[in-house]
């Protein structure tokens, strides 16, 4: 991600504090929507890019070296359809995982290091480690060698 205008590049540096923690090298786009963000941690080498929305509360843990693509959300809510009130769970993605633009990761779901997620996709259940897993709801459609490959 490159900053050019001074403003975005202190907008980026502010949002951090937003956080729980942020690990070294990892860059989050300054306009990317936080709910929470004291609930959300973030490993080191991540991107966080443009228009991404991260709502942590419940708990929210992003490992090393992952990257998440404009315009996507990762949301640990969600409306219970009886009670009608909102409830909450942990969502973990893992280490080196590539999740593209316009995906949708949903409350309660854990993402295997590696795997990559394609664009537009809405991730609703456990994606395992080293896959490609893409749609809505998110299949696998093919097993990876070294994750982003
Ligand atoms: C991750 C991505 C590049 C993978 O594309 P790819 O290399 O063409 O994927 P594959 O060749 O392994 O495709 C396997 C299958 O999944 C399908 N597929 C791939 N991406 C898809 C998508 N986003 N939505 C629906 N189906 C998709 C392919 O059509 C193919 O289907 P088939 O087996 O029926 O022929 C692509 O899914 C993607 O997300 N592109 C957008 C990248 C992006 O967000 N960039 C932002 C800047 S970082």
């Amino acid at each position: 991600m490159i900053l050019k205008n001074p403003y975005d590049v202190v907008r980026s540096t502010l949002i951090r504090r937003k956080f729980k923690s942020v690990g070294k090298n990892t860059a989050i786009a300054p306009d990317v929507t936080v709910g929470d963000g004291k609930s959300i941690i973030i490993g080191d080498n991540c991107c966080i890019n443009q228009y991404v929305s991260l709502i942590g509360k419940g708990g929210l843990t992003i490992g090393d070296n992952t990257h998440i693509s404009s315009y996507s959300a990762v949301l640990t809510g969600f409306l219970d359809f009886k009670t009608r009130k909102h409830k909450y769970k942990p969502i973990t993605i893992g280490s080196d995982v590539w999740i593209a633009s316009h995906s949708i990761i949903g409350a309660g779901v854990i993402i295997g290091r590696g795997s990559i997620i394609g664009a537009n996709s809405t991730v609703l259940h456990d994606i395992p480690a080293l896959v490609f897993a893409v749609g809505s709801p998110a299949k696998v459609k093919r097993k990876l060698v070294k994750g982003l490959e």
